[in-house]
C-alpha cells in the first residue's frame, strides 16, 4: 500500500479547507490497483493504492450514503471478481468482502431498496447478473441471465457472441437498461419489490452492427430519453421513452455521428463513455483511437516549452430540452489517448478522464451555462507500465 499523505496531514487539510479538497477512485489494469486521488487547489494527489480489486480493475460503483465502494475485476485470466470497500474521509479504503463471480463484469449499477441491489453487465460470458450487496460484507450472486445468438451479427469479429457492455438505472429506479454490443440490443430489466430484475422482452433493438456499449438517461420537463453510444458505428442513438405499467417502452428518434455532417472519424475509432449532465441539459461522449488532437504535454515539474502530445476527444452535445435532440456543441481533448472512461462531479463543474494509453488522469473544468470543458485543472500519474493502465475515474460524491 501506497500512502502519499498521511491521513493525519489529510484530515487537517480537510479541516482547513472542506470545499476544496475532493476525492477521486480510479481503476487501472497495468498496475491492478484502485488509486485514491485527492483534489485539493489544482493538485491532484496519490493518497493510496488497493490491490484487491484482483487483476484487472476496470469499473467502480459508489454507494455514497453508505460509504461503500463496488470494483469489478474483469478477470482476463478467469478469475473475475466484485470487492467491495468502505470509504473513508482520509481516503483509506478498507475491504469488506471479495466475491468471485462470472469472467468480465465490465460496468454495474446499483439499485432497489437501500441499494440492496447490484446489476453487472460481462462482456465475454454474454451475461446479466445481479448481486444482493445488502450487507457489503457478504456479497451473494441473486440472478443470473444468459444470452446467445443463433448467428453472428453484422461485424462477426465483434459480435460472434452476446456482449453485454453496460447496467443502467432509468430515473424511475424501476427499470435497468442492458446495451449488449454483440446483439445489437439494450436488454431491458424491470425491478421488483426486492432486488429481483425481471426481463421485459423483446429488447430495444440498434441498427445492425451498431455496437451499443454504454447508455445514459436524461429526463427534461418534455420526457425521458435514452441515448446509447454505439463502438461499432460510433453514432449515438436517441430514443424516447415511455413508461406502461411494467413496460418500458423505447422509440427511436435519431442516430448521429460524433462530427459534424460531411465529417467521419478515422478508422480504428471505437466509442467508449457517456454521460449526461447533472442538470440534464449536455451528453459527453468518450471517442477512442482517433489520435488526432494535439495539446501541451503533461509532466512532473513543467514539461519543456512548446511539448505536445497525442490526445483523443471528448465531444459534448446539447440537449434540446422540448425533444431530446443533441447538437455538437465541442470536441474537445480528453488529456491523452484512450479515454475509456470519464465522470461528470455533482455540480457539473469538472470532468475527471482516464487515459489507458497514456497512465493519466486528468480533471478538466466544465462551464455548466456553455457545456464546454475548459482547461485542465490537475493531473495524476495512475497506472505503471506499457498500455492498459487506467481506464476509469469516479468523484467521490
Ligand atoms: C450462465 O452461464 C454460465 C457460464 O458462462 C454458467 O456457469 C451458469 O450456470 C449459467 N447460468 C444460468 C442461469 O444459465
Ligand atoms: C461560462 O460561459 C459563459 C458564456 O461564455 C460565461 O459568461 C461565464 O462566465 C462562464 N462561466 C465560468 C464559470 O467560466
Amino acid at each position: 500500500m501506497l500512502r502519499i499523505l498521511s491521513a493525519k496531514a489529510f484530515v487537517a487539510a480537510l479541516l482547513v479547507a472542506p470545499a476544496a479538497a475532493k476525492l477521486l477512485y480510479a481503476t487501472s489494469y497495468n498496475d491492478h490497483a484502485v488509486t485514491v486521488l485527492d483534489l485539493t487547489d489544482g493538485q491532484l494527489t496519490v493518497l493510496d493504492k488497493s490491490l484487491d480489486c484482483g487483476s484487472e480493475p476496470t469499473w467502480l460503483t459508489l454507494d455514497k450514503h453508505n460509504g461503500v465502494l463496488y470494483c469489478l475485476n474483469e478477470g482476463w485470466g478467469g478469475a473475475a471478481s466484485i470487492t467491495s470497500f468502505k470509504t473513508s474521509l482520509t481516503g483509506k479504503l478498507t475491504t469488506l468482502n471479495v466475491l468471485p463471480v462470472l469472467k468480465s463484469p465490465v460496468a454495474a449499477t446499483l439499485f432497489g431498496k437501500k441499494n440492496a441491489g447490484l446489476a453487472v453487465a460481462h462482456y465475454d460470458t454474454s451475461a446479466f447478473t445481479t448481486y444482493n450487496v445488502g450487507n457489503p460484507e457478504k456479497l451473494q450472486l441473486f440472478y443470473t441471465q444468459n444470452y446467445t445468438l443463433s448467428a453472428p451479427g453484422p461485424r462477426p469479429d465483434r459480435q460472434e457472441a452476446p456482449h453485454v457492455h453496460d447496467a443502467i438505472l432509468d430515473p424511475t429506479g424501476k427499470f435497468i437498461v442492458a446495451p449488449d454490443l454483440g446483439s445489437d440490443a439494450i436488454h431491458v430489466f424491470e425491478v421488483g419489490a426486492d432486488i429481483s430484475a425481471t426481463p421485459r422482452l423483446p429488447s430495444i433493438k440498434t441498427a445492425p452492427g451498431a455496437g451499443p456499449r454504454h447508455v445514459a438517461f436524461a429526463k427534461t420537463a418534455s420526457g425521458t430519453y435514452l441515448y446509447s453510444f454505439n463502438e461499432l458505428s460510433n453514432t449515438v442513438t436517441g430514443y424516447k421513452i415511455e413508461y406502461a405499467g411494467s413496460e418500458l417502452k423505447a422509440t427511436q428518434l435519431f442516430d448521429v455521428a460524433t462530427r459534424p455532417a460531411g465529417e467521419s472519424v478515422p478508422a480504428g475509432t471505437k466509442a467508449a463513455e457517456i454521460e449526461v449532465s447533472p442538470d440534464q441539459k449536455f451528453v459527453i461522449v468518450s471517442s477512442r483511437g482517433e489520435n488526432n488532437l494535439q495539446i501541451p504535454a503533461f509532466a512532473a515539474g513543467g514539461a519543456p516549452a512548446g511539448a505536445r502530445i497525442v490526445s483523443d476527444p471528448l465531444v459534448s452535445f446539447s440537449i434540446d430540452q422540448a425533444t431530446g435532440a443533441l447538437a455538437i456543441v465541442q470536441r474537445a481533448p480528453a488529456g491523452g489517448r484512450n479515454p475509456r472512461g470519464f465522470s461528470i462531479n455533482k455540480a457539473g463543474t469538472l470532468v475527471a478522464s482516464a487515459l489507458q494509453d497514456d497512465n493519466r488522469v486528468v480533471v478538466y473544468a466544465r462551464n455548466v451555462t456553455t457545456g464546454q470543458l475548459g482547461d485542465a485543472v490537475a493531473w495524476a500519474t495512475v497506472g505503471a507500465g506499457e498500455n492498459n493502465g487506467p481506464n476509469y475515474v469516479l468523484f467521490d460524491e
